[in-house]
């Protein structure tokens, strides 16, 4: 008997971004414990996703299969996440005396309005939060709506690895998720405490702020990582490829740090704070306590520092694995040097023990 208990059916929580697949599977023990079981990353062609959208199944698809094989995962089962313009969310209010038929009924013809695409093109779902802040008549229900086409693809991706899909969840759902769980230290936990995600990714930068576990301001801005790539590029003539090795093992020219690294790291935390003042400018929420710093790019060393300072606001590298424990046939330092880029990947694998 293993000290972890695995769900009847492990799910490998499968989070396709625009440059690569990440997989993850995690156990729990009785105790709460958290293990990581098994996780890959995968390299993407550039033209596979398209602004969150798969544009080429198959390719996907057969990245998934060798993250899959590396990864040396036995789950059949994923969960994945829909995200992007083709993904509608939304919390709408719902009287509270109706009954399980009558909500979901009425939450379908009050969902109309919201959703820009035809009823038979998209995909429903709904949940019912708790009772309403606004008024206690009523019930707060999120809803979640994307277009089947975008689930059908993710699906076939999966399938093309031989894996089912379980669960489709919304990227930004399982970032909460993975937040709250695995990120926040207990004074944070706090309902009124205020924490901002900057996921600084290859080609987006994306600010999520959480108040009492929700998402309450999402925006994004085109800006990654791949800017860096292409100044590294230019400047000493290597391929898309060969930069993007380099940047992460080192081996450039020694003018790399001051000349190129530098200055990319400057408009990081331009940029992180220039979407921090626009926060502040359209909500009502107030200060943020505490930024954390996700994405590939959150891993350059001292952006943090950098960032702290411009923004005035503490900020910390994401870790979900700090409390965790790591299996032996998972390569600790590359989960560790990936850490802030598998927030989503946690999340999803999370949805094992729903
Ligand atoms: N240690 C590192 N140092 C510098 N850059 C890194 C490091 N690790 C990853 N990156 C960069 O981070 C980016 C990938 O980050 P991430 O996996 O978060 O992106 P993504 O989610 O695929 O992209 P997007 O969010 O734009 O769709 C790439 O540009 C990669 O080169
Ligand atoms: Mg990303």
């Amino acid at each position: 008997m293993g000290l972890f208990i695995r769900s009847k059916f492990p799910l490998l929580g499968v989070d396709v971004s625009s440059t690569s697949v990440k997989l993850l599977e995690l156990s729990r023990s009785g105790s709460g414990r958290f293990k990581v079981e098994s996780y890959a990353v995968e390299a993407l062609a550039q033209n596979a996703v398209v602004e969150k959208n798969i544009s080429d199944h198959r390719q996907v698809g057969e990245a998934i299969g060798r993250a899959l094989k590396k990864s040396q995962s036995r789950a059949r089962h994923a969960a994945c996440a829909v995200a992007g313009a083709a993904v509608i969310t939304r919390i709408i209010q719902e009287p509270a005396d109706l009954g399980e038929e009558a909500l979901e009924t009425q939450v379908q013809v009050d969902a109309e309005q919201f959703i820009p695409f035809q009823s038979d093109e998209v995909n429903m779902d709904f949940e019912v939060l708790g009772a309403s802040t606004v008024n206690p008549n009523n019930v707060d229900v999120l809803l979640a709506a994307a277009r089947k086409e975008t689930i059908e693809l993710r699906i076939a991706a999966l399938e093309t690895a031989g894996l089912t899909a379980k669960v489709m969840d919304v990227e930004a759902f399982a970032l909460e998720n993975a937040v709250h769980e695995f990120c926040l230290e207990p004074a944070e936990r706090d309902a009124e405490s205020v924490v901002a995600v900057a996921d600084i990714g290859a080609t987006m930068t994306t600010l999520s702020v959480l108040q009492n576990r929700r998402i309450v301001y999402i925006r994004e801005q085109v800006f990654g990582g791949r800017q860096l790539t292409e100044e590294i590029m230019r400047r000493y003539g290597l391929s898309y490829e060969e930069a993007g090795l380099m940047k992460r093992q080192g081996g450039l020219p020694d003018n790399y740090a001051i000349e190129v690294l530098e200055p990319f790291k400057e408009t990081m935390a331009q940029e992180i704070n220039r979407a921090l003042q626009f926060f502040y400018a359209q909500s009502q929420i107030g200060a943020v306590d505490s930024i954390l710093l996700a994405g590939g790019c959150a891993g350059i060393d001292g952006a943090d520092v950098l960032i702290q300072a411009k923004t005035g606001t503490r900020v910390t590298v994401a870790n979900p694995f700090q409390r965790m424990d790591v299996a032996t046939r998972v390569r600790k330092e590359s989960l560790l040097r990936d850490a802030p880029s598998l927030l989503v990947a946690c999340g999803l694998a999370l949805r094992s023990f729903d």
